[in-house]
C-alpha cells in the first residue's frame, strides 16, 4: 500500500472536487495524473442509503478504481453499508470525514464532532474496514479545540482499527480555517504512527509543499484550496516532488481556456446550477490578469451559462488580439 500510495492528494472539497473538476485536473496533469490521489466531495452515508446523492457518487468510466469516495456520518452500520455501495460504484478507497467543522455537520455528530467521541470513531472505522475490501482512510484535525488536542491518541486508535492512511489538517475544529496550520503538531503524530500520513493545511505552492514535507516528514501532502481555479499548482507540486524544475506558468490564454472548458463541462454535467457553483473558481482563474477585478465582477453578476461563456470568450478574444490594458476602456 505504502509504495503504491501517491504523495500528493487533492482532498475532498464539498462543492469543488466533483467529477468535472477531477476531469479538468487530470487534463492539466497529463502524464503526472497517476502521481496524484483524487477524492470526491464528502457524501452523506445516510443520503447514500436513501439514494439522495447519485451525482456525488458518480465516477466517470475512466475513474473506476482511481478515486476515493469520502463519506460522513456517525452510525457504524450505516457507514458500513454506504461504504459497500461506494465500493460497488468503483471507489479506490473509502475516506471517513472526521474533520469537517461546519455546524450543520458537527451538530449532527458527524465530521470533527467524532474527535470528541473516539470510541465511536473507532467503531465506525472497524465496521467500515470489515465491510469492504478497498483501503479505508480518515481525514481529521488536531482536535476539537485548543484545550482538547487529542490527535495523537485518536490517530493511534484509528490505526489500530485498521485505517491505511491518515490525513491531518493542522488546525483544531474551533479554528475552522483561521490562523496558520500547525505542521509541527502533524510531525509529532507522524512520528508515532506506522501508517502513512498526509500533511494538510496551507500548502499552496511547490515551495510550501517542500517545506511541509520537510517539517512533517509525512508520507505526502494534501493540497485543497490552492487548487480552486488553479489546477496548475498541483502540476507544479507534482513536478517539484518528481525532481523536475521546469515549472508551468499558465498564460492568460491557458487560464481562460481552462475556465471556459470548466464552464462548458459543468453546464453539460449539471446545467445552470453547475455553472453558478463555479463562481469561486472564476475569481482565481482571472487573477493576475490586468483589470481582473472588473472581469471578476462581471463574471460574479452573470446570470447564466450563456452570459458567462460570452464574457470568457470576450476576454479570450481581447487577450489574443491585444493586451489586457484595453478591457477597462472596452467596458465603459
Ligand atoms: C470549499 C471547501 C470544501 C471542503 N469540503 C471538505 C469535505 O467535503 N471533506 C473534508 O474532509 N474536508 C473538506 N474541506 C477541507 C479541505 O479538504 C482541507 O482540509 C482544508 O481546506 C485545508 O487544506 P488547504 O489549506 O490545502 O485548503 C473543504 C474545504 C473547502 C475550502
Amino acid at each position: 500500500m505504502k509504495n503504491k500510495l501517491p504523495q500528493i492528494y487533492i482532498p475532498p472539497m464539498a462543492g469543488v472536487t466533483d467529477l468535472v473538476f477531477r476531469r479538468l485536473v487530470r487534463l492539466v496533469l497529463g502524464e503526472l495524473a497517476s502521481s496524484v490521489l483524487l477524492s470526491t466531495e464528502m457524501i452523506s452515508s445516510k443520503g447514500i442509503m436513501y439514494q439522495e446523492n447519485p451525482t456525488r457518487m458518480r465516477l466517470a468510466d475512466d475513474e473506476q478504481g482511481k478515486v476515493i469516495i469520502q463519506l460522513f456520518g456517525h452510525e457504524p452500520a450505516v457507514m458500513a453499508e454506504a461504504a459497500q455501495i461506494a465500493e460497488k460504484a468503483g471507489a479506490s478507497g473509502i475516506d471517513i470525514n472526521m474533520g469537517c467543522p461546519v455546524p450543520k455537520i458537527v451538530n449532527g455528530k458527524d465530521g470533527a464532532a467524532l474527535m470528541k467521541e473516539p470510541s465511536l470513531a473507532e467503531n465506525i472505522v472497524r465496521e467500515v474496514v470489515s465491510a469492504v475490501d478497498i483501503p479505508v482512510s480518515v481525514k481529521t484535525r488536531l482536535g476539537w479545540n485548543e484545550q482538547n488536542k487529542n490527535i495523537a491518541e485518536f490517530a493511534l486508535r484509528l490505526q489500530d482499527a485498521g485505517i491505511k492512511f491518515l490525513t491531518i489538517h493542522g488546525r483544531t475544529r474551533s479554528q475552522a480555517y483561521t490562523g496558520k496550520a500547525n505542521w509541527l503538531e502533524i510531525a509529532k503524530v507522524k512520528e508515532i504512527l506506522e501508517i502513512p500520513v498526509f500533511a494538510n493545511g496551507d500548502i499552496d505552492s511547490p515551495t510550501t509543499a517542500q517545506e511541509a514535507l520537510k517539517t512533517t516528514n509525512a508520507h505526502g501532502l494534501a493540497c485543497a484550496r490552492a487548487t480552486i481555479g488553479n489546477p496548475w499548482v498541483i502540476l507544479n507540486i507534482a513536478k517539484k516532488l518528481a525532481g523536475q524544475d521546469n515549472l508551468t506558468e499558465p498564460t492568460v490564454e491557458d487560464r481562460l481556456k481552462v475556465a471556459l472548458l470548466h464552464t462548458q463541462l459543468a453546464y453539460e454535467d449539471k446545467g445552470e446550477r453547475g455553472v453558478q457553483a463555479l463562481k469561486r473558481h472564476f475569481s482565481k482563474y482571472v487573477s493576475g490578469i490586468k483589470t481582473a477585478s472588473v472581469w471578476r465582477q462581471k463574471l460574479a453578476l452573470a446570470p447564466n451559462y450563456a452570459e458567462i461563456k460570452n464574457i470568457l470568450e470576450q476576454m479570450l478574444e481581447l487577450d489574443l488580439k491585444t493586451t489586457f490594458d484595453i478591457p477597462k476602456i472596452a467596458l465603459l
